[in-house]
């Protein structure tokens, strides 16, 4: 000890200087506190509420859904992580522009009237097929946002963006973002650029903060906050579901459809997308299911595993709201859920590549007659969930941050 005053203290008394030591520490204590930590007010007047205080958000899991969710343990789900998501995810300055036909965001293509498809009646993506802000073609069609908090397979078609991809950037949702603000096909854009305009934005350096303890903006966090949004996006209220769970009756078609859909011998549906005890309706894996003899698409899921007999596999995407979200299959090639049936019923093609679940295909398809086809249509339509796409939560905001 250096005080004079203290060493006369202590030598008198070691309780007196405990003391008079606790105290000036405490003082000590406050002094850093006032002085070191940004943002705690020295002002005895203001109540002090800090800026990064996010609140917990824990998805509720649907009954009879998998409690496995795929979330990474440095995202855990925030409302404030959610709110900022949800805005980013309709903001057309992702694009990292302003100009009216310079906007593009992932709601250009993902639209919740169509399950987050762009649809086939698409005013500007004929056929239901996008292109990126340089008019490129994407290279696959569109795959529906539902459920996808339980895909721990590999996002794509192809599964590229998944846990085991080499580079630690291609590893889930919250790394589709980048992707899609550079992809030629998509944005085509600069992730700094896009970065240093939101942090001009009235109100968003705030939400950030709000979300990540940063009001920087960075181009991970903005990844972060849309892949929170994104594992929000839950389907688990169709009539099937509501017929689970004992509150609605299905039809004698929509029961015999099921039938169909749940065993080998009828439409065999369920080894690959899912059914009684898999309420997702899709395993999430990859599968070559018939279509073609030849294959010849770089972007296949052997361009993923190397595995050449994963030529022209794809991931069984589920079967929950197919009445919103034509064409169908990777490369759109069916228009009407009737085509597609008709393709399993009668039209599928050997190759050496084809799925071992493709139990059919010495008949080349399920061979159902039309009565049967109508049931499993029936079905599958059953699997719609109208909810969803009115869900206000899902929807564009009515307001952005730096509208007054
Ligand atoms: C130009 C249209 C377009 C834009 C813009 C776009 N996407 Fe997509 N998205 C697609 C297409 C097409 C696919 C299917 C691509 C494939 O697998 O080949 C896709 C696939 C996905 C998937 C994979 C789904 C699954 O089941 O595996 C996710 C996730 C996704 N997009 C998220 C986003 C997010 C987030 C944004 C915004 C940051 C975005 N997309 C912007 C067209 C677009
Ligand atoms: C061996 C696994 C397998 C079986 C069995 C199977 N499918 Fe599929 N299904 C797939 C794959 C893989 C795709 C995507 C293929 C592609 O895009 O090229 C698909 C796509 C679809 C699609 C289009 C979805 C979309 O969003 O584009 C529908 C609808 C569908 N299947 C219904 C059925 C029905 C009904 C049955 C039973 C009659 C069935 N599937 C049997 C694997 C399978």
């Amino acid at each position: 000890m250096h005080f004079p005053g203290i060493r006369f203290f202590v030598h008198r008394s070691s309780f007196a200087f405990c003391i008079l030591h606790s105290a000036l520490c405490n003082i000590l204590l406050l002094c850093v506190s006032a002085c070191l930590l940004p943002g705690l007010s020295c002002r005895r007047d203001q109540a002090y509420t800090p800026l990064y205080q996010p609140t917990p958000y824990a998805i509720a899991i649907p009954k009879f859904f998998p409690t496995t969710l795929n979330i990474p343990p440095d995202n855990p789900m925030t409302v404030e992580g959610i709110e900022l998501g949800r805005y980013l995810f309709y903001d057309g300055r992702l694009s990292g522009r302003t100009e009216p036909d310079s906007l593009m965001s992932c709601c250009t293509c993902h639209l919740q009237s169509h399950s987050f498809v762009c649809g086939i009646d698409h005013p500007k993506f004929t056929g239901g097929h996008p292109f990126g802000l340089t008019c490129v073609l994407t290279p696959h069609f569109m795959l529906p946002m539902i459920n996808l908090v339980w895909d721990s397979h590999g996002y794509l078609w192809n599964g590229k963006v998944s846990a085991v991809n080499p580079s630690p950037a291609m590893r889930n949702l919250e790394d589709v973002t980048w992707m899609a603000i550079v992809a030629p096909h998509e944005i085509h854009g600069d992730t700094a650029r896009v970065a240093a305009l939101f942090q001009s934005l009235k109100g968003y350096p705030e939400l950030f903060t709000r979300a990540f303890g940063s009001s920087h903006v960075t181009v991970k966090n903005m990844g972060r906050a849309i892949a929170q949004f994104v594992r929000t996006l839950i389907s688990a209220n169709s009539k099937f579901d509501r017929f689970m769970l004992g509150k609605e009756h299905l039809t004698s078609s929509e029961r015999n459809g099921y039938v169909l859909f749940m065993t080998e011998q009828g439409g065999d549906c369920f080894h690959c997308h899912g059914g009684e005890g898999n309420p997702l309706f899709t395993t999430n894996l990859f599968y070559n299911n018939g279509k073609d003899s030849l294959f010849t698409d770089p972007g296949d899921r052997l361009s993923v595993t190397g595995n050449p007999g994963d030529a022209g596999s794809y991931k069984a995407p589920t079967l929950r709201n197919l009445s919103f979200r034509a064409p169908y299959m990777h490369d759109g090639r069916f228009k009407t859920l009737d085509e597609v049936l008709g393709f399993y019923n009668s039209n599928l093609v050997w190759s050496p590549y084809i799925s071992p679940l493709m139990h059919h295909i010495a008949t080349h398809g399920i061979r159902l007659s039309p009565p049967q086809l109508a049931d499993l249509k029936a079905f599958l339509v059953a699997l719609n969930d109208s909810s969803f796409i009115a869900n206000p939560a899902f929807a564009r905001p009515l307001k952005f941050p730096d509208d007054n």
